[in-house]
């Protein structure tokens, strides 16, 4: 499992790269031609499989356990209802969705993209399994895992929790599937059907929250899956700021942008150059502080990839702020570094923004650390 979530890691990141380069291009593209020309049609089909890689590069980094996530303390039961209406469409109309919030909920602290994801696979897998007409059940509620539990559950940890449990009344599983269900490419359904990645990437993400995850199924008897999250029982839930509108908003400071992948640095310069700024350009961080030596003016912004053959965008962060302490510092890149983050969470006090990001998000990032 180690080993497969390596290479699923690996190849995700360099994905993330290219797909950045699709995503980007197709973007300026659109900015280049008059509003009404046929080929934004064709641009915008572009931008959605290019869209639709961004999800499936998500599931294997989420499988690999090197998803960049932004954990929020959030209230399970609010989340899942903003989600409803997605899942019942996901599911179709043949399938009731049956919804019980538990009461005075203990926070948790997740990605809330991380619970979109969980709840996407266990829903498109419920709603395999029902073929027909059925009913698919969520509930919500505390619970406490005491040692004794945990003696009996290998993987579980005692503590407070906030279970979520899922079931359906579908086909059920047989021992030979449970034993394997939560491996990679492990699926019973046909060629071009299933991948096989959903419960694994159901299962890095639990892992990855320090959660538990357990399962109850017999053939023709439904499957009842049992998710645990950590609880928080003393933590407040913060009020969710609105997002500002996806536009793009400009400056006129300096940018110092170092990236070592060509077509990202190709993007970013071009997005940076369109939005007013001006740049100094450099393809690795010699090159970096080199540039930064021979600048006499001053720089606002280092914008770097964390990850560069030599020396990784944190320390080149470093060396630079010697010399120009008020350098503020924007990180980017395809997946967390270790030198970066631990376990893939992010250190909160550095700025960054993971790969791809479209133009606007771009904008409104570069804006947010330079006014920060
Ligand atoms: N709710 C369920 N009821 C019955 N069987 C299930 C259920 N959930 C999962 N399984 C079994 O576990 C296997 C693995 O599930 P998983 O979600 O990992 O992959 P998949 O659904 O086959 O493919 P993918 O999710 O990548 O499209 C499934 O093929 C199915 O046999
Ligand atoms: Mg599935």
């Amino acid at each position: 499992m180690e080993s497969v979530g390596r290479l699923a890691g690996g190849v995700a990141h360099d994905f993330n790269n290219m797909i950045m380069a699709i995503m980007g291009y197709t973007e300026l593209c659109q900015q280049a031609i008059e509003p009404d020309h046929p080929v934004h049609k064709w641009l915008h089909e572009i931008g959605k499989s290019a869209q639709r890689s961004v999800l499936l590069t998500r599931q294997l980094l989420a499988f690999a356990r090197k998803q960049l996530i932004s954990p929020k303390v959030l209230n399970l039961n609010t989340t899942i209802s903003d989600m409803l209406h997605l899942l019942q469409r996901l599911i179709g109309e043949d399938i009731d969705v049956v919804w019980r919030p538990g009461e005075n909920l203990w926070p948790v602290k997740v990605d809330p993209s991380q619970i979109d994801q969980v709840l996407t696979n266990l829903a498109a897998n419920a709603r395999d399994a029902i073929q027909g007409v059925g009913t698919i059940t969520m509930e919500t509620g505390n619970a406490t895992l005491d040692p004794a539990f945990c003696a009996e559950h290998p993987g579980a940890v005692p503590g407070n929790y906030v279970m979520l449990s899922f079931s359906d009344t579908g086909c059920g599983m047989d021992p030979e599937t449970r034993a394997h269900l939560f491996e990679p490419f492990f699926t019973t359904k046909g060629v071009g059907k299933g991948t096989g990645l959903g419960l694994a990437t159901v299962y890095g993400i639990v892992k990855q929250n320090d959660g538990f995850i357990r399962v109850n199924s017999e053939p023709g008897q439904g499957t009842r899956f049992g998710v645990y999250w950590p609880a928080l029982p003393d933590q407040n839930i913060r009020p969710e700021v609105k997002e500002l509108p996806a536009k793009a908003i400009g400056g006129s400071e300096t940018v110092l942008l170092v990236e070592d992948d060509e077509s990202v640095r190709a993007v970013a310069r071009s997005f940076l150059t369109s939005l007013g700024y001006t740049l100094l350009v450099a393809g690795s961080p010699e090159e970096a502080l080199r540039l930064a030596a021979g600048h006499s003016g001053k720089i606002h912004l280092l914008l770097t990839d964390v990850i560069m053959p030599g020396m990784n965008g944190r320390d080149l962060s470093r060396r630079l702020l010697e010399v120009r302490p008020s350098l503020k510092c924007l990180f980017i890149s395809g997946f967390t570094a270790d030198v970066l983050a631990q376990r893939g969470i992010l250190d909160d006090k550095l700025s960054f923004l993971p790969k791809p990001f479209s133009r606007a998000e771009f904008s409104r990032k570069v804006r947010e650390v330079l006014d920060a």
